[in-house]
């Protein structure tokens, strides 16, 4: 039994809700998302629009900063990260450390947390104004270095530096390919489907890894560090690990002969323990905006690409099998953004432990954004209630009468 009176906090009683999924842990002027019908708009502007007429560095500005930047403004933005793109080079001590089987998701979240190493005035918990400013900077710029890295170390060849005369996503992709070995160009067809991607996931609320940042950052700890918390919880694989999961999903009905049938099976039967990997969202009950999008630009990306993917199929008849199924429309599980994003991955040529690193690329404006209205908005420590279920009080019991 459970004796109410534990259950009354100072602030009245406690509601038990696992998961939250019914509870609001913040008020945020950053995204707006209906699940039932399908909308996301990151400051008002509709992810549909932003996908197809700013770019991952402007929608990052405008989810940090609330607005739309000015065309000076925006040149400071994008100069002033080109600018930081290098990190120290004692950096490439601590990667070294990594044995070469270290998940790049790993390395990820250390190599950013080290940041505060570097930069201690990160710690100060009355950081300036300008020293926020300046974190924010940094992370962003660094990032696709830190991202890239992690990936030379898994394979064993050398980092490149940052080539400041690309873009954003084209310095990243030379980063990841280029070896001393080859030439390497950074196709345009490539470099643009990067960045829409990077755009739709560049924010989505109050999901886990973004209620993390916000928890640790309540402590006061630094941005870097909350953010690298931010990747550990990103890396799960019901969250951001779900791409990865997917294409391994996808992989294993091809290997198994395509039946998409005994898969869907598995994935209804209660005690069996997989589910579709790339199915079903917390929020979106009708359809994941960013999945359709996604979709579409899966099969330009793979067309213009000249990409034949057999595993492209398999995906699309399994949505087709989901969405007649009576299991899948009843429980409202429709494909999500990680469906179709390890598609366009794959025919980008980036590997399948890097795509949640993707994701981490993509995710970290929004991460930043919370992080910064979290602190401006003075809110309090984040410390959830429980109902404590355990022994009721006993004596301790020696050793030898155990
Ligand atoms: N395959 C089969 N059944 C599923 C799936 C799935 N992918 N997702 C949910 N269900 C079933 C559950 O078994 C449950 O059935 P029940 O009512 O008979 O018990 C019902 O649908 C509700 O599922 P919950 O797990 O309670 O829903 P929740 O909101 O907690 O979970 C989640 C959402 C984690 C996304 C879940 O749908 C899932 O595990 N999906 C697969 C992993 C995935 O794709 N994650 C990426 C999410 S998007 C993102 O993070 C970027």
């Amino acid at each position: 039994a459970i004796d109410i009176s534990s259950l009354r906090g100072e602030s009245g009683v406690i509601t038990i809700d696992p998961g939250f999924k019914n509870t609001g842990s913040t008020t945020s002027a950053i995204t707006f998302l209906d699940g039932e019908k399908g909308i996301l708009r990151y400051r008002g502007y509709s992810i549909e629009e932003l996908a197809e007429k700013s770019n991952f560095l402007e929608v990052a500005y405008l989810l940090i900063y609330g607005e739309l930047p000015d065309k000076a403004t925006y040149d400071k933005f994008v100069s002033d990260i080109t600018m930081h793109t290098l990190v120290h080079e004692d950096v490439k001590k601590i990667l070294e450390g990594f044995p070469s089987t270290a998940h790049p998701m790993g390395v990820l979240s250390s190599l950013v947390c080290a940041q505060t190493a570097f930069y201690p005035a990160s710690l100060d918990p009355n950081r300036s104004a300008t020293e926020v400013d300046m974190s924010i900077i940094r992370l962003i710029a660094k990032m696709p270095t830190f991202a890239a890295w992690s990936y030379k170390n898994q394979i064993g060849h050398p980092v490149n530096y940052p080539d400041n005369n690309l873009n954003y996503t084209a310095n990243f992709l030379k980063m990841m390919f280029a070896t001393p070995a080859e030439e390497y160009e950074v196709d345009p067809v490539v470099a643009n489907a990067l960045d829409k991607l990077l755009i739709l996931h560049a924010d989505h609320e109050q999901n886990c890894s973004t209620s993390t940042v916000r928890v640790v950052g309540s402590s006061h700890a630094s941005m870097y560090a909350s953010i690298s918390a931010g990747i550990n919880a990103l890396w799960g694989p019901l969250h951001g690990g779900a791409n990865q999961a997917v294409i391994e999903m996808l992989e294993n009905i091809r290997k198994d002969g395509g039946d998409t049938k005994k898969w869907m099976a598995k994935a209804k039967d209660k005690n069996d323990p997989f589910r579709l990997m790339g199915f079903g969202h917390r929020v979106y009950k009708n359809f994941d905006p960013r999945a359709k999008i996604i979709k579409k630009a899966a099969d330009d990306v793979l067309a213009k690409l000249g990409v034949k993917d057999p595993v492209l199929d398999i995906a699309k008849g399994l949505e087709e099998e989901a969405l007649n199924d009576p299991y899948f429309v009843e429980r409202k599980l429709y494909p999500n953004v990680d469906f179709y994003s390890g598609i366009i991955y794959r025919a980008l040529g980036i590997p399948t432990d890097m795509f949640t690193v993707m994701f981490a690329m993509g995710r970290l404006p929004g991460w930043i954004a919370q992080w910064k209205e979290m602190r401006e908005n003075k809110e309090p420590i984040g410390r959830p209630r429980q109902v404590y279920t355990g022994a009721n009080q006993r004596p301790y019991v020696g050793m030898d009468k155990r």
